[in-house]
């Protein structure tokens, strides 16, 4: 039996069932991606691997799992939990929404195959500042597949720019789904606290009870502070402490200022509220304020944007 460099990870030309791996893509705590081929039609496809490290382990042996000691139980549970996501994956059909093949299990394992996408993630696509066309056209593309991932009850839980996928077309898919619906009480047997910048704070303190659509809103104003600044935003957690300043971090930003819409700002700022209640509760209600037409109030602040942009041309 081969040595494996990472027991913990499936090796190069190992077969799921017909798919053979060609390499691993990705690794987190709860989960393995694998890039595979279909043996037979040599279909190219991603496959995700439920590996909850605190969970389960494999030895350099042989690569089925073992259960940590006493974790039994509650990786009954966490599969059980993946298994529901994934099945609800799978019904899915959204061009914003990776598609998901199928759901399968092989020895105690639960995994699921992706239709493999061209094109890159939106971190690595925009070298340069989106114009407020893109921004608001990117945006439009993502409430619309959260708003159909909401109506089925689950979240995706885990948006940042690296699971924002951009297509040959330009268009917007989400991938990396967190492989959990993170309203269940998971935590109870597995640590699941966020830490990422792009995570919101009832995600980072694990208050389940706030989680709901306004999360994956915040991460999704999160990403676009990203895209639209180059620079990490700061994370939820930061922004707690009294002396940061925690609202309006887009409207608030010169740069951002001067190339797009206070409309435009303003909307994201909502998203990106620290408290879940100051934020848009749905996505199909950012969608509406998105088209809009301005206010009186917001064509003197567009004024004002123009009058900048000239100056700072014009001198
Ligand atoms: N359906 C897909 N098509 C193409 N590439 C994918 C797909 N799903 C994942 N990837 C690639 O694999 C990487 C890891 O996948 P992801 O689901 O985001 O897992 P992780 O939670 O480890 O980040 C992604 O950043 C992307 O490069
Ligand atoms: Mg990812």
């Amino acid at each position: 039996m081969e040595i494996f460099k990472d027991p913990n990870v499936l090796p190069c030309d190992f077969n799921i069932d017909h798919y053979r791996i060609k390499k691993c893509v990705g690794v987190s705590l709860h989960t393995n991606t694998y890039k595979c081929i279909e043996e037979t039609s040599e279909y190219p496809v991603i496959i995700k691997e439920h590996f909850p490290r605190e969970l389960i382990a494999r030895s350099t042996e042989n690569p089925k799992i073992i259960t940590r000691k006493s974790a039994e139980e509650a990786y009954e549970y966490a599969s059980n939990k993946f298994r529901r996501k994934a099945i609800t994956l799978n019904r899915l059909t959204h061009p914003g929404v990776v598609p998901v093949l199928n759901v399968i299990e092989r020895d105690n394992v639960m995994y699921y195959i992706m239709r493999e996408l061209s094109g890159d993630s939106a971190e690595n696509t925009f070298r340069t500042i989106p114009t407020e066309i893109t921004v608001r056209d990117l945006l439009q593309q993502l409430l619309s597949a959260l708003s159909y991932v909401h109506s089925h009850d689950i979240l995706h839980g885990n948006i940042s720019p690296s699971n924002i996928h951009i297509n040959p077309n330009s268009t917007a898919t989400l991938i990396g789904f967190a492989p959990y619906n993170v309203c269940s009480p998971i935590t109870h047997t597995i640590n699941m606290a966020a830490t990422s910048a792009y995570a919101p704070i009832e995600s980072i303190n694990l208050q389940i009870d706030k989680q709901g659509t306004w999360s994956d809103l915040y991460s999704l104003a999160a990403s676009f502070y990203m895209l639209m600044t180059s620079q990490e935003p700061m994370s939820a957690k930061e922004r707690m402490c009294e002396s940061i300043p925690r609202a309006d971090l887009f409207c608030n930003n010169p740069q951002l200022k001067e190339r797009f819409t206070p409309e435009l700002l303003q909307s994201l700022d909502k998203a990106f509220a620290v408290d879940p209640n100051d934020r848009w509760q749905s996505a199909q209600e950012w969608l509406d304020a998105l088209s809009a037409p301005p206010t009186a109030h917001d064509k003197e602040q567009r004024k004002g944007m123009f009058r900048r942009l000239w100056e700072w041309i014009y001198g």
